[in-house]
Parts: structure tokens; sequence; C-alpha cells
């Protein structure tokens, strides 16, 4: 049974997708077959995985409105077979912001991804889905398909207010919607030891969450955005470097305790 872990944080430009790609490549890496959704209109997740957004014939979105099975809409990236570090691709694009007002009117249209995702489970180890910047509908078929979330954040003013409204979220799925939902972990990016601010919010996550927050911190590092441009935003592309191997294995150790 594939593990499925949502890169949520309602907070934008968080390093959601950096992180959701990155980990994909570095699980693919050392042969785990994984699966990536894309579940934000931007779309970024779709290119940052070599994957043209604008030349999708069938996406998530067409899974959401049962007009398409995840077998015929996945795609793959010629980019990721050259380095190495292939995962199928549930891409997305702009469609898939009209998908929030279609469910509307469908019923148990939360459990739509979960439903079309047990088609395909035993053809995967890991399913990452990179969720968007709000607590949708979109988001919210994440987390009903999801064993656990990953949680990227910046050490920041407001980031502990956000992640509040989160924890919230998460928890209110667990005791309605999915019973195995839980956090995975708080994974600290884009971090500069150097800013006392960060510092001081890094200790506070770590005395409100205690073991839930990964040892793993990724630095502030400008490679990520000069790779964008090339439309592969991995840290690693070829090599499986420290950003997806100790995310991966923090990640692999959690995946693989039962949760509490
Ligand atoms: N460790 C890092 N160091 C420097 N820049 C980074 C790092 N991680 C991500 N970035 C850059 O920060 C920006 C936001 O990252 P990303 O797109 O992953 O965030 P996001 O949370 O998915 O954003 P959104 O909420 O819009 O979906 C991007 O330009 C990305 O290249
Ligand atoms: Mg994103």
């Amino acid at each position: 049974m594939a593990k499925i872990f949502c890169v949520a944080n309602q907070k934008g430009g968080v390093g959601k997708t950096t992180t959701t790609v990155n980990l994909a490549a570095g699980l693919a890496k050392v042969g785990q077959r994984v699966l990536m959704i894309d579940l934000d209109p931007q779309g970024n997740a779709t290119m940052g995985s070599g994957v043209d957004k604008r030349k999708l014939e069938l996406s998530v979105y067409d899974v959401l409105l049962e007009s398409a099975s995840v077998a015929e809409a996945r795609a793959q990236s010629d980019k990721l077979k050259e380095g190495g570090c292939s995962y199928d691709i549930l891409g997305a694009n702009r469609e898939l912001a009209g998908a929030e007002v279609e469910l509307v009117e469908v019923e148990r249209r939360e459990k739509r991804l979960k439903q079309a995702l047990a088609e395909v489970d035993g053809e995967y180890d890991f399913v990452l889905i990179d969720c968007p910047p709000s607590l949708s509908m979109l988001t919210l078929n994440g987390l009903c398909c999801a064993h656990g979330v990953i949680v990227p954040m910046q050490c920041e003013y407001f980031a502990l207010e956000g992640l509040t409204d989160l924890v919230n979220t998460i928890k209110q799925v667990k005791a309605n919607l999915n019973d195995d939902l839980q956090i995975i972990g708080l994974l600290r990016v884009m971090f500069d030891p150097r800013i006392t601010l960060q510092q001081q919010v890094s200790d506070q996550l770590k005395a409100h969450f205690a073991d839930k927050v990964f040892e793993t911190v990724i630095p502030r590092n400008v490679r990520p955005c000069v790779q964008g441009r090339t439309g592969l935003c991995h840290l690693c592309a070829g090599d499986g470097g420290a950003y997806p191997k100790n995310v991966r294995s923090e990640t692999w150790d959690c995946a693989l305790t039962p949760p509490s």
C-alpha cells in the first residue's frame, strides 16, 4: 500500500512545491515508485518536474471531475528520466481553479482524489501531493486521502499564527473525515541561522511541536531559483543531494512508525 503525504501550508511561497519535487526525486532516486500530484492551479510542481502545464491533455482536474482515471491522466518527464530520478506526475494547470466551483454540487466531493487513488495504490510506494496555498476544497481532497502532512515553513514572524489554523484543520479532518491523518513533520526551510528572529521562531517551534519538527533544516540557497528557470526546480536533479536525502530519511522514519 502506498504511503500518501500532503505537503501543505496555506501560507504562500514557503517552499511547498520545492519540497514536494525534491522529495519525489529523492525517493525515486533510491528506487521507490513515486507518484507526484500537483493540486495547485499554478502548476508549479508540474513545470518543476519537467512537464509543460500548457500542453497537458489530461490533468488532476479531469481526475477530480471523474472524466479520467489516474492511470489515464498521469504523465512522465524526459528530464527526470535523464536525471535518473523518474516519477509519475499527475499534473495541474489553471483549469484546476474551476474544479472548486464545479465540485460544489457533488456528493462526497472531498473524497474524489481518495477514490481515484485507490485504483493505482498498488503501483506506488509513495504518493506526494503538492497543495495550493489555501485551505480549500483542493487541499481538503489532499488531506482526505493522506496518511500524513509535511509542513514546510519559514521561521518568520507570522509563521506560527498560520500554523495554528493548519493544525486545527488537520485535527478536524482527522476527527471527521480521515482517521489516518497525522502531522509527519514541520520542515524549516530557507533558514538563515544568522538572523536572530529565525532562531527565535525555530526555538518556539521546537518548544510547541517537539519531535514533530524535522531535525533537517533547509538553508536558503540560490540554486533552486536559478534552476527553476530551466523548468526543473530540483536541488538534486541528478545526484540526490543533501536536501532530498535528509528529508527523505526523516520522512521514511515517520512513515514507518505507526501513528500515535
Ligand atoms: N531553500 C531555498 N532557498 C532559496 N530559495 C528557495 C528555497 N526553497 C524554495 N525557494 C524559492 O522560493 C520560492 C517559493 O518556493 P515554492 O514555490 O516551493 O513555494 P510554495 O510554498 O510552493 O509557493 P506557493 O504557495 O505559491 O505554491 C521559489 O522561487 C523557490 O525557488
Ligand atoms: Mg507551490
